[in-house]
């Protein structure tokens, strides 16, 4: 995706510096367009625990370049198997909720236990974290190009009108390598001249929606609105969304989906309304080995911190400020589990498919046991 006129993606290797890698910092956004680099195991551990970089796709991107970086990090430590288990568990362990960073950061793993030629090892793990990188976007983009068809249903049973609809978190570009996973069809539709509109909730305590979201689909000049969290119940019970598309962190093989907290409600509110909800994700977030997502799926914890301080900036300074009375403890739960019942449909690289077990492994027949 461009930013002003600039090609680009959300994770790469430094062209001048190929020991480090480089990230867009998101925390930055949408106030500065600020690039990052990053030389060490530790920085890409704290980049994707403290979101740099967020979002499933890239999380997982990121762990596979954690990986390589292990492999060329200048240490005293030997870069024995046990060393890079190590490093493949602690990278794994900064986010717990998407499974594409396991994912990742195993495949780059098994590909270092192949050999203990140090060099051999450093090739491996870059061609594969480069794989892993053309793969996502491969993906997305094709997420692209079967959820269009959706949009476009519905734009002509509108006989043309605006499509609303509503997504949460931020599912787009930024999350992923690019084009995004919810975003896709979204950017495909729009730019193949179907007329939409998104309603973007703000998507608290980190308002990834009304920060990435926005921001990029403002880039791209596809119209929008940001709304407050709980706007969306009431804006389905007066006919104002067609669709619902979100992306997922983990989903089960049986179609239950882990994605930023608030998502659960948003499907609630469009199952009681009769508003098709669907869910954009790649293959590397499902969870082939989970079958119940509200028990079996990690949710991560975050600091209470998050929920207190809201950023904004006033003129040109970034600003933090404190929201809540002195004393009030605060819950920062980062994702919820909508159940499989719920969702009209999944939208993967290979098609869109029910959410469920028979309809998947349809889909993914090399995942059948
Ligand atoms: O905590 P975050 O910002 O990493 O959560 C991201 C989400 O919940 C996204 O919706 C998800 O990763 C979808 S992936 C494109």
């Amino acid at each position: 995706m461009k930013v002003g006129d600039i090609k680009f993606q959300t994770i790469w290797i430094k062209p001048e510096n190929p020991s480090v890698i480089q990230i867009i910092d998101q925390r930055k956004l949408p106030f500065k367009f600020v690039i990052e680099d990053i030389a060490s195991v530790e920085e890409m551990f704290i980049a994707i625990k403290d979101m740099h970089l967020r979002g499933a796709p890239l999380i997982g991107a990121a762990g596979a370049f954690g990986m390589y970086l292990a492999v060329i990090e200048k240490d005293t430590k030997t870069k024995t198997s046990e060393y890079y288990q190590e490093v493949a568990q602690y990278l794994v362990s900064s986010r717990p909720t998407a499974v594409n960073l396991e994912y990742s950061v195993n495949r780059i793993l098994s590909r270092l236990l192949e050999t203990k030629d140090h060099d051999r090892q450093k090739r491996a793990a870059l061609t594969e974290a480069l794989a892993i990188v053309g793969e996502e976007l491969e993906n997305c983009r094709r997420i692209g190009e079967y959820g269009q068809n959706l949009i476009q249903q519905i734009s002509q049973t509108k006989n043309g009108e605006t499509v609303n609809i509503l997504t949460h978190c931020n599912a787009g570009w930024l999350a992923c390598i690019d084009y995004g996973t919810a975003t896709s069809p979204i950017y495909f539709a729009h730019d193949k001249g179907i007329k939409l509109h998104v309603w973007v909730d703000e998507t608290r305590p980190r308002n990834q929606g009304a920060r990435l979201t926005a921001w990029e689909l403002g880039q791209h000049g596809v119209p929008h609105t940001v709304i407050a969290d709980n706007t969306g119940g009431h804006l389905m019970q007066h006919g104002m969304v067609d669709m619902v598309i979100v992306g997922s962190d983990r989903t089960t093989v049986t179609g239950d989906v882990a994605n930023k907290i608030g998502t659960y409600l948003k499907a609630l509110a469009a199952k009681d309304n009769n508003v098709p909800f669907y869910v954009a994700l790649p293959s590397s977030t499902f969870d082939w080995n989970l079958t119940d997502g509200v028990n079996q799926i990690p949710v991560e914890e975050r600091d209470a911190s998050e929920i207190r301080f809201v950023e904004g900036i006033e003129g040109a300074s970034v600003k933090i400020v404190d929201t809540l009375p002195k004393n009030s403890p605060a819950l920062n739960l980062g994702f919820d589990v909508t159940p499989a019942r719920l969702i009209t449909g999944l939208i993967t690289e290979r098609g869109i498919c029910k959410a469920s077990r028979e309809s998947i492994l349809t889909l993914f027949p090399e995942k059948k046991v």
